[in-house]
């Protein structure tokens, strides 16, 4: 299988090129050239299959056995997929698919372990520098999922005193081939320091750097996998109701692995595009103008993104499928809409959602009573991520997981910058080159 860049559809790459390179030429994303069509017994068959087996069986689909054999492809998925995976059944016809169980917390861990073990596997040459600026959870999900890989360093930048202590701590304690750095000013200062470092002839010229951002085909590819587990895990009976995934949404890679997930055979009746204020893509189904505004901050803060960078790829399969968009619902959920959730789902269900989440299963609600319907909400972080917020709307205590009971014990090992390119070079040649 190949991949083919959407702005110049001539650049067609191999998988372990589209991972290396992350972006094509003009800023293209890259889109796999087929989308195989799995017909009904093989979907039977491989929902039978357990999620390591099936993962395999997936990505074996994008990846060509000549550049990783099976073997080596399945062994890869374990390694990245090490944590459970749960279909979590709080009302009769009402699920939430819980993709925070992994090292930190949160569904990017699937796309970002699997995208670190492809490179790890196809760069053996020269070493890699994984240069990614975070305002929290990408940063924890990359330096846990690199850490210890010998042919990879890790450089994190986050804006210094402006992302919560617990955070810090589950990604600024690790050591090894991870160095963090707070960098005094906000985060759009450390993407542009990033920007910059990517730019620079000079360090380029003896480091290879690789943002691990979630563009990267590899990371939305691995996200597939979790929808097929979903429907795995779905009572035999219920799977003949019409199955609908409510996705939080801010850059639309979630809903684009959904979106493969069904066009590959999955048979999933309907997917709700749910979203914060941050509403271009609502306004965009309902009058066809695609007019980004200034990004509001809300509580679902993972989600404030007004210009989905993966949209030409959900538009590229629309088109290749000949769906019809308009039967993709889009709902918006305010901020205190999602708190009004958050204590509702608690009272009735004793069940703690945080923010993402909420926003996802608010778009859902209309839904859940229609009887012929089964309805899955994706669960895209754990709420102790958001204990204190939490305990502020229901007065209650949230147990902190072991990995976090684990790194507030430790050390911060992070560096401190000034918001200047010069002083952030210097640190690369220093710790990189010499
Ligand atoms: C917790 C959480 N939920 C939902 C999303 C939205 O996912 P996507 O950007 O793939 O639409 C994010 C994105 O970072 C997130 O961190």
């Amino acid at each position: 299988m190949k991949f083919y860049n959407l702005n110049y559809h001539k650049e067609q790459k191999k998988f372990n090129q589209v991972l290396k390179i992350g972006l094509g030429k003009n800023q293209g994303l890259f889109f796999p050239k087929n989308l195989p069509r799995l017909n009904n017994k093989i979907i039977t068959d491989i929902l039978n299959y357990n999620f390591i087996d099936r993962s395999s069986y997936l990505l074996s689909l994008f990846i060509n056995e000549k550049e990783i054999s099976s073997d080596i492809l399945k062994e890869k998925i374990k390694k990245a997929f090490n944590f459970p995976l749960k279909l979590n059944l709080i009302d009769k016809n009402l699920s939430c698919l819980e993709l925070f169980h992994g090292p930190t917390l949160a569904f990017k861990d699937f796309g970002v372990r699997f995208m670190a073990q492809m490179l790890n596997f196809f760069n053996k040459k020269n070493k890699i520098i994984i240069l990614t600026a975070t305002s929290g959870d990408t940063g924890a999900a990359v330096t846990h999922a690199f850490n210890k890989m010998n042919n990879i360093e890790v450089v994190v930048l986050y804006p210094y005193k402006k992302i919560s202590i617990l955070q810090e701590k589950l990604f600024c304690t690790i050591g090894n081939n991870i160095k963090t750095i707070a960098i005094k000013g906000n985060f759009d200062d450390c993407q542009n320091l990033v920007k910059q470092i990517f730019n620079d002839k000079e360090l380029n010229k003896s480091l290879s750097f690789n943002s691990a951002n979630s563009i990267n085909i590899s990371r939305l590819i691995a996200q597939i996998c979790y929808y097929f587990e979903a429907f795995s895990q779905i009572p035999l009976k219920k799977r003949k109701k019409k199955v609908i995934f409510s996705v939080p949404s801010g850059n639309f890679g979630n809903l684009t692995a959904g979106l493969i997930a069904k066009a590959i055979g999955l048979p999933i009746h309907k997917f709700i595009a749910a979203t914060n204020i941050n509403d271009t893509v609502y306004r965009y189904l309902n009058t066809g103008n695609w007019s980004p505004k200034k990004t509001i901050p809300t509580l679902s803060n993972a989600m404030d993104v007004s210009s989905p960078n993966n949209w030409p790829r959900i538009m590229e399969i629309f088109n290749k499928k000949n769906w019809d968009l308009n039967k993709l619902t889009s709902s918006v959920i305010t901020d205190i809409k999602t708190t009004k959730t958050i204590i509702d789902v608690y009272n009735k269900y004793k069940y703690i959602l945080e923010p993402h989440s909420a926003v996802s299963y608010c778009a859902l609600k209309k839904q859940i009573s229609k009887k012929n319907t089964f309805n899955v909400f994706l669960g895209t972080a754990h709420p102790s991520k958001f204990q204190d917020y939490i305990f502020n709307i229901l007065n209650k205590k949230i147990i902190l997981p072991n990995i976090l009971i684990k790194c507030i014990k430790k050390k911060n090992l992070s560096y401190i910058l000034p918001n200047n390119f010069y002083y952030l070079k210097k640190f690369l040649i220093k710790n990189y080159i010499i």
